[in-house]
């Protein structure tokens, strides 16, 4: 098996986990060369026994230095769109970390470049879709097990200690992180978007800071019922801020949307970033069935509406303290099949890219307080997907 020469920019915890995840799956690797001030990953790959290689003071530099076999990339969400371009220009496939970029003005413009074609592969880090128990539930539904599926209820609450990560590091200012909800659950809406079968059509959201807040800073509890300090277990990393409440977060830390697909399927989503009885759930109710994806647990409920047996349960296993379950490892499979050409990774860049605006007018009906119309934003994605626009 070849040995691939592997260039990085932005060598955080989650570049570091998927290499680490890639050489357990059998990838033989390089690291050859990164960019990175400070690369948190540094120790993430230490104990994975992977040589750091070349440090690069800028993109262009460790370009310079190719060829590469993949390019990865793992910054804060605001220079994906800048390194991505960056990467596409130097024409190697490229891994990039989800969200594949920040802004609806970003979108559009990487949707154009893409569109002429030309561009080497460019996988996107949507993990959850490697997971046998995401295959499975996106199957499931393809394959009418569930009727048409009519409405979705679907969640995802984190503990207290991410909850005060994301409220330390970079991901607690939009001009860095674009929101919580285009951070953490991106993922979701691009599943649940195979899931609906269609694209988004209307959207409300409410949502805000009502845990990390300044105000609580003295007043809310900072021990564990153990007498362990709460809220500082993992560093804060590039930008980090020292105090969960007392830094300049600007992005909200609990968050509720529902919205309308073109098809009529209705969902409602129900974020917190500070809850006791963490949970990630799809509860997908269709006109002949209904199935509970618990992710958090890896385990799947089904049954058909009229039966009066019990449920079908599967239960995955491989539950790991990361919350990941097994899907990096998945992915590392994955993405070494579509390198050499065995299969098609399980998600696009158009995908990617379709789940990114969902949560971007999620935040945008959260901004105005009113019922969003997706109709105009999907018209100028399809325009610029239409009519390839030369980079400025
Ligand atoms: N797919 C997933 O499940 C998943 C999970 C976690 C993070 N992510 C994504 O991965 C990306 C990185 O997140 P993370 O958790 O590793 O963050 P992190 O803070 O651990 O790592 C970010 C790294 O980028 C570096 N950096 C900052 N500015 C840079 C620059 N100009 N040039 C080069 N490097 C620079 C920082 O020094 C840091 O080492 C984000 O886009 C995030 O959304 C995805």
């Amino acid at each position: 098996m070849k040995t691939y020469r592997i260039g990085v920019i932005g060598l955080g915890q989650r570049i570091a986990h998927v290499l680490a995840a890639m050489q357990e799956m059998d990838w033989k690797l390089e690291l050859a060369g990164y960019v990175d001030p400070a690369p948190v990953g540094a120790p993430i790959l230490e104990r994975a026994g992977i040589a750091l290689g070349q440090a690069f003071a800028t993109p262009a530099d460790l370009i310079a230095a190719g060829p590469y076999d993949l390019l990865m990339i793992g910054t804060p969400n605001h220079l994906h769109f800048e390194h991505i371009n960056l990467a596409l220009d130097a024409g190697w496939p490229i891994f990039a970390e989800k969200p594949i970029v920040r802004t609806a003005g970003e979108t559009l413009a990487l949707a154009g470049r893409l569109a002429k074609g030309d561009a080497p592969p460019l996988f996107i880090g949507l993990v959850m879709r490697s997971m046998p128990i995401v295959r499975e539930v996106i199957a499931r539904v393809a394959r009418g097990d569930l009727g048409e599926v009519v409405s979705i209820d679907a969640t995802e609450h984190l503990a207290p200690e991410h909850g005060g990560y994301l409220a330390r590091n970079w991901r607690r200012r939009a001009e860095w992180g674009g929101s919580y909800f285009l951070d953490k659950v991106v993922h979701d809406f691009d599943i649940l978007g195979c899931v609906a079968g269609a694209r988004v059509a209307r959207v409300a959201s409410f949502g805000g800071r009502r845990v990390f807040t300044a105000d609580r800073a003295e007043r809310a509890p900072r021990t564990w019922s153990d007498g362990e300090a709460a809220y500082g277990e993992m560093d804060g990393g590039w930008m980090g801020a020292n105090d969960a409440f007392q830094s300049d977060m600007d992005v909200t830390d609990h968050q509720t949307a529902i919205l309308e697909y073109e098809n009529q399927v209705r969902l409602t989503f129900h974020a917190n970033s500070h809850t006791s009885l963490p949970e990630r759930r799809w509860y997908v109710a269709g006109t002949e069935g209904t199935m509970i994806a618990d992710l958090a647990r890896n385990k799947l409920m089904l049954r058909p509406a009229l039966s009066r047996k019990k449920p079908e349960r599967i239960d995955y296993g491989g539950v790991t303290d990361d919350a990941h379950n097994g899907a990096d490892q998945a992915m590392a499979i994955d993405l070494l099949a579509a390198m050499e050409g065995r299969a098609a990774f399980p998600v696009t860049a158009f995908d990617s890219m379709e789940a990114g605006l969902t949560v971007m007018a999620i935040d945008e009906a959260l901004e105005t307080g009113e019922v969003l119309d997706c109709r105009p934003m999907w018209a100028r994605y399809d325009e610029a997907r239409k009519a390839p626009a030369s980079r400025s």
